[in-house]
């Protein structure tokens, strides 16, 4: 019997794990990065998807495999108002995150005597309810035209060692 030459031998990762990229922003900034970052992260072939906080149901977080938190800071330490939801459900329900994996890149402006404190409480929320942190908070003064490509290249290191179950499928055929 021959083999059809169209025929696939072999997938891999024929059910990948998704990335969730969430991002919390005002005026476009982190809204900006996190675009970066999934465009990124995609490109390398991963199943990523990027989100308005504001678009996302708070609840859903317990099924999530991996998230990525890009929000910057307002008022006096405060959530950009999109975030605000998530970060309210997170202070309140106490969800159980244990399954649920995570890494942080907290925007802000170092004039303000509350840096990046948004960021630094969506990291410390998530692991009080039990999700498990990949990587170190990563912070950035946008004000600085400080740039998200080293938290990039972080979180692409990290998926290039952990991250062979968001992979889309491989496929190798025939011939
Ligand atoms: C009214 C206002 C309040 C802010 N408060 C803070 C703050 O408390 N801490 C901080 O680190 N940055 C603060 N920032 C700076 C923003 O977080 C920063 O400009 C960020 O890059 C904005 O990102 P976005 O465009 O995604 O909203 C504030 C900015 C404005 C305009």
């Amino acid at each position: 019997m021959s083999i059809n030459q169209s025929q696939p031998l072999e997938t891999f990762a024929s059910s990948p794990n998704k990335i969730t990229i969430l991002f919390g922003s005002e005026t476009g900034t982190a809204e900006e990065f996190a675009f970066d970052l999934g465009t990124a992260v995609q490109s390398s072939d991963y199943l990523c998807e990027v989100t308005d906080f504001d678009d996302y149901q708070s609840a859903k977080l317990v099924d999530e495999s991996l998230v990525i938190v890009v929000t910057s800071t307002y008022g006096n330490g405060e959530a950009p108002y999109n975030a605000e939801e998530m970060y309210n459900w997170l202070e309140t329900q106490e969800p159980d995150l244990s399954s649920v994996r995570f890494v942080v890149c907290a925007l802000g402006d170092t004039g303000y005597p509350a840096f990046a404190q948004a960021g630094k409480d969506f990291d410390r929320l998530l692991e009080e309810n039990g999700a498990a942190r990949v990587l170190p908070r990563f912070e950035v003064d946008a004000c600085f035209d400080e740039s998200i490509a080293p938290f990039i290249e972080l979180v692409q290191g990290w998926l290039m060692e952990h991250g062979q179950s968001y992979k889309k499928a491989t496929t190798i055929t025939a011939g």
